[in-house]
């Protein structure tokens, strides 16, 4: 037997070509691999497929066989079919291996959206769940800087693939990493359409349970483009509880609806205002705003997040506090947040 062990990603990456013979989609995208491991003989495979129809799943491990078996040091591939009748095959956008993709909106800049995507993101890891951040504001770009990334960084790319950055267990990919901070950003049209598509698809995001996106604020292209690339498992829609952020924010929500991206929830952020020296808690804006507009929408508030002086930092210490401080006060809320999120997604399924 051969000495090289094939590498997962390739395996992945071949599997690619195997179609599913009714929906033309390919299995790894319809979510159909439940189990790729390498043995010390060769690999283990197994495929889900929804009923037992054992013509489809012949079919299917001859296509299998037939692109794997060209390669090198790929050892005795061992195919099994699991049939799980709830298992939804999904003829849709889907980036393979990951499971949900949440965009995080609002309806103006400056209301905390990319630092409630970085700490949600942190909440996530923190609750043992594999995790990635896609940096879509074009216009503002600062998912980087929260995570000490500076600038434009070079990437690594393999095969035309990108790899993402991996900070703290998050895999981070930006804008702001292809372009340099004097430059102004001129993404317009086909071009920025061509970026958001890579930045899916041709990124080495791996298994990922989520993917959050940091969407640029308000109703633009996009949002537009990203509904049309992928299909969003939902919206989260950040807010300050001032009126006139609310009525941006329900603006987003009906440009999201357009698009039929459901809105899983509001986060509330700066609701309150906590003293670091007397930790007593005072209203500085007005107060009930997310829940106002979460009552207009018919969703559910996730969680709300007070003003304060470490969060404010942590926007430029590089670590957000979620994975600074995981046992605070902040990680309790977005741990919280979290586990909304989660609520909502579960009912929407
Ligand atoms: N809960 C909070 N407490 C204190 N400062 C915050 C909080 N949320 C956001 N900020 C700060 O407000 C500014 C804007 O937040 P940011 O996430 O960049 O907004 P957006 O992405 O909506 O433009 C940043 O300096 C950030 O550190
Ligand atoms: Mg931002």
């Amino acid at each position: 037997m051969s000495e090289i062990k094939p590498d997962i990603n390739l395996i992945q990456k071949k599997l690619l070509e195997v179609k599913h013979p009714e929906l033309k989609k390919d299995i790894v995208s319809l979510g159909m691999i439940s189990h790729l491991q390498p043995t010390s003989e060769g690999i283990d495979l197994n495929i889900k497929t929804p009923n037992a129809d054992r013509r489809m799943q012949i079919g299917l491990e001859a296509q299998i066989r037939q692109v794997l078996s060209k390669m090198d040091g790929i050892g005795k591939i061992k195919i099994k079919f699991e049939v799980d009748q709830n298992f939804k095959l999904e003829d849709g956008n889907r980036i393979p291996g990951v499971k949900k993709v949440i965009a995080v909106g609002s309806g103006k800049g400056g209301v905390g959206k990319s630092t409630v995507t970085a700490n949600l993101a942190a909440a996530a890891v923190n609750a043992g769940l594999k995790v990635g951040i896609m940096d879509a504001d074009i216009y503002g770009p600062s998912i980087g800087k929260m995570f000490g990334i500076n600038g434009r960084v070079p990437l690594k790319v393999e095969d035309d693939r990108i790899f993402p950055i991996d900070k703290g267990g998050i895999k981070i990919i930006s804008f702001s990493f292809l372009i340099n901070d004097d430059q102004p950003v001129v993404w317009r049209g086909p071009m920025l359409g061509k970026a958001v598509e890579q930045f899916l698809y041709d990124v080495v995001w791996g298994e990922l349970d989520f993917l959050f996106i940091d969407l640029p604020p308000g109703t633009g292209d996009v949002q537009l483009s990203l509904a049309q690339l992928i299909d969003l498992d939902g919206a989260v829609l950040v807010t300050t509880p001032q009126d006139i952020a609310l009525l941006d924010a329900s603006r987003a929500a009906a440009m999201l609806a357009q698009v039929k991206v459901p809105v899983m929830g509001i986060v509330e952020n700066m609701s309150e205002f906590i003293c670091p020296n007397c930790g007593h808690s005072s209203a500085i804006f007005s107060q009930g705003g997310g829940k106002k507009l979460a009552d207009s929408l018919k969703v559910n508030v996730l969680g709300s997040v007070p003003i304060t002086l470490e969060i404010m930092k942590s926007g430029e210490s590089g670590l957000p506090v979620t994975l600074q401080e995981k046992e605070g006060k902040v990680a309790a809320s977005y741990a919280g947040i979290l586990k909304n999120l989660q609520t909502s997604i579960a009912e929407w399924d």
